[in-house]
Order: C-alpha cells, then sequence, then structure tokens
C-alpha cells in the first residue's frame, strides 16, 4: 500500500518532537538495572506472604514500594495513592512505618483493602484456629441456606453449577463466623474465583475457555486446570493460614525492635472527584500506577468478582465511566464541571505541542478510517487531560520536597510510538514538579503482534517516574 503523505508528515512530527523531548530529558532518563519486569509488576508478590494472595495482574511488588521509600529517603509522613488498587502502596509503607492513605474506585480493590484492615491485620490465634476448622471440616458443604450470586452478561455461565452451588452456601455460611474471620474468608473466596471458573482475565476482557459452552468466535481456547471448588479454597485457606502463624511467630521472636505499623485509610470512589477535596501539603510522597493507556477494561477483567460483590449492570456501566480514561469505551469528561481549578492542567495540555501532534495524527487516521478502533482517540485524549488534572492536584496536596513516584507503560496506536513518560513528565514540570529521574526498566516491550506485523517493533519504555515538589 502506499504510504499516504498527510500519516507520514504527522508521524514525521511526532518523531521529531518525541526526539526534541528525548533529549530534553536526557539527563534524567536513565535505565535503572535494579528495577527488573518482575519488581514493577505483580510477579514479586506471588513469593510473599499476604501479597500473594490475590493475584492482582495490574499491581506493582510491595519490594517496589519498599526499595523506592528507602533509596530515596523518604521522611516519615503520610504516603499516599490516588489509584490504589489492591492497597499495596498502603501496606508495603505501613509496614515501613508510614501512616498511609489511598483511593480507589473498584469495590474488588476496596474491599480486599477493607478485609485487610479490619480482617487480616485484626486477626489473632482465636481466629487463626477458626480458620483451621474452615480448611479442615468445610462447614459450608452441609448448609442448606444458599446465599444470592449476581450474574452479569459477562459472568454468566462461568461456574460449573456445583461450583456455583458451593460458592453460594459458603457464602451463607461465612455469615455465622465474627466478623473479622469473615472478612478473611470472603479475602480467600474472591482470591480463587477465577480459577474455579471458565475464564481467564486477559486484559481488555475475560477469556472463555471452550469447555463453558459459551460461543466462543475466535479459536478454542483452553485455560487448562479448572479447580474443582474445595480443592482451591483448601489450598487458598493453607496460604492464609500459613502467612497468618508466620506473622505471629516473627511477632514474638522480635517484639522489641519491631516497627509499629503505620495507619491506612482509604477514601473509596473517583480519584478525580475526591482529590479536589483533600487538603494541600499534607503528603511526604506518592507512589502510584495509574492505569496504562493501554484499553485494559479493569470493569471486565474483573467482573466476575464485581458480580461477587453484588455490582449489577448498571453499577458495572457507571464504573466502566468512572475510570480513568483507558478503554475505548470512555466517554469525555466534563473535567471543568468537576472542578474549575483544572483549567490550568487542561491549558497546559492544549499547549503540549507533542500531545497535540498525536490527537491530530490519531484524528486523521480516524477519518481515513485506519485506527482499528474509533474510541481509541477519545481515550488517548481523555487519558492525557485527565492524568493532567490528576497531576495538578497531586502537586497541591504534595508537602513541599515531597516525591511522587509513578510506575506506567509507553504504548503505540496505528504506528505512533506514544511516550507517555516524556509527556506526562513534560506536563508535571508545567505544573511545577521537579523531574529529578525517569527509572526506565531494562528492556522495553513491544506492543499487540498486529501491531508489530503492520509497523515493525520498537520498544516501547516501561518507567518508574520520580518526580519532586520543589
Ligand atoms: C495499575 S492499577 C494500580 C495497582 C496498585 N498499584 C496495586 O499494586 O494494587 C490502577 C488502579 O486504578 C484504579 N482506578 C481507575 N480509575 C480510577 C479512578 N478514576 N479513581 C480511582 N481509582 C481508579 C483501578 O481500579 C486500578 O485498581
Amino acid at each position: 500500500m502506499l504510504p499516504d503523505p498527510k500519516s507520514e508528515n504527522l508521524l514525521f512530527t511526532i518523531n521529531r518532537l518525541d526526539e526534541q523531548l528525548l533529549t530534553y530529558f536526557n539527563d534524567v532518563l536513565v535505565v535503572n538495572n535494579q528495577l527488573d519486569r518482575t519488581l514493577v509488576s505483580f510477579q514479586a508478590n506471588k513469593t510473599e506472604a499476604f501479597y500473594r494472595w490475590y493475584k492482582y495482574k495490574e499491581a506493582f511488588s510491595s519490594r517496589l514500594v519498599k526499595f523506592l521509600l528507602q533509596d530515596y529517603q523518604v521522611r516519615k509522613g503520610i504516603v499516599f495513592d490516588p489509584f490504589a488498587g489492591i492497597g499495596t502502596t498502603l501496606f508495603a509503607a505501613s509496614e515501613l512505618g508510614y501512616d498511609t492513605e489511598g483511593i480507589e474506585l473498584l469495590p474488588i480493590g476496596i474491599k480486599l483493602i477493607e478485609n485487610k484492615i479490619y480482617g487480616v491485620n485484626k486477626a489473632q490465634n482465636f481466629e487463626i484456629s477458626r480458620l483451621k476448622y474452615w480448611q479442615k471440616d468445610q462447614p459450608w458443604k452441609q448448609s442448606k441456606g444458599l446465599d444470592n450470586l449476581t450474574f452479569l452478561k459477562i459472568t454468566k455461565g462461568a461456574y460449573t453449577k456445583e461450583t456455583e452451588i458451593q460458592i453460594r452456601q459458603y457464602l451463607y455460611t461465612i455469615k455465622r463466623e465474627s466478623e473479622v474471620v469473615q472478612k478473611i474468608l470472603l479475602t480467600a473466596l474472591l482470591s480463587i474465583l477465577e480459577s474455579v471458573s471458565f475464564t481467564r482475565k486477559d486484559g481488555q476482557y475475560l477469556r472463555w475457555d471452550y469447555r463453558s459452552g459459551r460461543q466462543i468466535k475466535s479459536r478454542a481456547f483452553d485455560k487448562g486446570k479448572i479447580y474443582n471448588f474445595e480443592e482451591a479454597i483448601t489450598i487458598k485457606l493453607e496460604e492464609i493460614i500459613n502467612d497468618l502463624q508466620g506473622d505471629e511467630k516473627q511477632l514474638s521472636l522480635f517484639n522489641d525492635n519491631l516497627i509499629k505499623s503505620g495507619n491506612v485509610k482509604l477514601y473509596q470512589g473517583s480519584c478525580l472527584n475526591i482529590l479536589p477535596k483533600i487538603e494541600s501539603n499534607q503528603y511526604t510522597a506518592m507512589i502510584t500506577s495509574p492505569p496504562y493507556c493501554n484499553r485494559y477494561d479493569y470493569t471486565r477483567t474483573y467482573a466476575l468478582e464485581l458480580a461477587l460483590l453484588g455490582v449489577d449492570e448498571e453499577k458495572l456501566r457507571q464504573l466502566r465511566q468512572e475510570l480513568l480514561s483507558c478503554t475505548v469505551e470512555n466517554k469525555e469528561k466534563a473535567l471543568l464541571e468537576i472542578n474549575n481549578d483544572w483549567e490550568k492542567a487542561i491549558k497546559i495540555c492544549d499547549n503540549t505541542q507533542l500531545l497535540q501532534t498525536i490527537l491530530r495524527y490519531l484524528s486523521y487516521q480516524k477519518e481515513i478510517k485506519k485506527l482499528n478502533n474509533n474510541g481509541i482517540l477519545r481515550m488517548v485524549k481523555g487519558y492525557f487531560y485527565e492524568m493532567s488534572c490528576v497531576i495538578q492536584e497531586s502537586f497541591r496536596i504534595l508537602k513541599d520536597d515531597g516525591f511522587l513516584f509513578m510506575v506506567n507503560d509507553n504504548v503505540r496506536y496505528a504506528g505512533a510510538s506514544i511516550s507517555i513518560d516524556l509527556i506526562l513528565s513534560k506536563i508535571a514540570e508545567n505544573l511545577g514538579f521537579m523531574i529529578e529521574k525517569i527509572l526506565v526498566l531494562p528492556n522495553g516491550k513491544g506492543n499487540s503482534s498486529q501491531q508489530m506485523g503492520t509497523h515493525g517493533r520498537k520498544p516501547l519504555r516501561k518507567c518508574v517516574y520520580v518526580w519532586r515538589k520543589k
């Protein structure tokens, strides 16, 4: 196919502006060999007591949080995360003695964080003995009562009939236990749903195993072992009991020089609504990872858990729209109606040349029908404008000298590499931050196979940004 001159011109300008920004940040962009992919993803949590229970694929590791706090000698005070997920920043920083606060939108993250604060962290010998009883005697199996289980269109048929019944019996039976034990048992259940279902989380959506009997459009998918309920819950409860007992032992051995854990507080809802209500100059550091601009739809991939927590179709749609724009379904948010102080953040985006050229390019690709989804343009625009508002608020609520650490990935659409790291850093600088470092992970990764085929592979940077309020 002949290259289209207008596309070529715009791509050329994007590359030139990108090079310019790269040169501008040359001194702060450093490859950091201590940061490997395991540390900056959920991987390293797989062997960490407590953090290994629920596999939140989009989480980073507790070791990363501890590494950043220690390496940058962050002063004691409150550490904040506006995209708290399942609370890795909150709990890892709390273990080091920092008080922590965070915001999370999705009920799955909210529930796991609350269950940890008010359940797991309060467990003593008595609660551990109740968990052992549940693991050994499996009391739900004798239950005649069944709790309700909400199903969404996208989760219908996710379990075998037997599994569904056991989930409902389990939910019914845990109500007999104390609140602390209930919370831990619910966390255990949430942590096994994927493994006992016909589905697999796959970024943008749930993939269905061929055994589900659902009509499958593409090639048959085999997710491997599908656990039966008793087996999965027994293994999970054992892991939980081991971690709780290990913790008890450590407490008695090291009681004298133990660091007192900091308090953890969570705000529920969208950070776009909550941040403007938070007082200025409060936090000594923020460690966060917003959704990436990669079309991942958390409301679909976590639909099993959301349905179990009672989210219905209407609420699901609402949550999807409240997410920071990161899916092709997100509609434009009326940012100035949320907070008219954000005129500043918006103006900065309007004047960021590289961003505007990328948007012009995507808009043209949409016009000539070369964008594989028309929602991509709106998503990319929404992503930067909303993030700019989040950055403006972050600057305001941080104390002087406070750090903002952010994990994020660059992306590529329609052949245009989008340097999220450089563009967000430039926006942050214009909002007052000093860009201390952009720590680059040793290996860039390509994008989807589709993109590689059409446009050739160019590694995309994955980075941890280190910004400072000076
Ligand atoms: C990359 S994950 C963060 C994971 C977290 N670092 C952890 O280790 O668990 C991004 C999180 O942002 C949340 N999120 C998305 N839009 C949000 C919004 N508008 N307000 C608050 N949280 C939001 C998502 O639900 C998701 O949990």
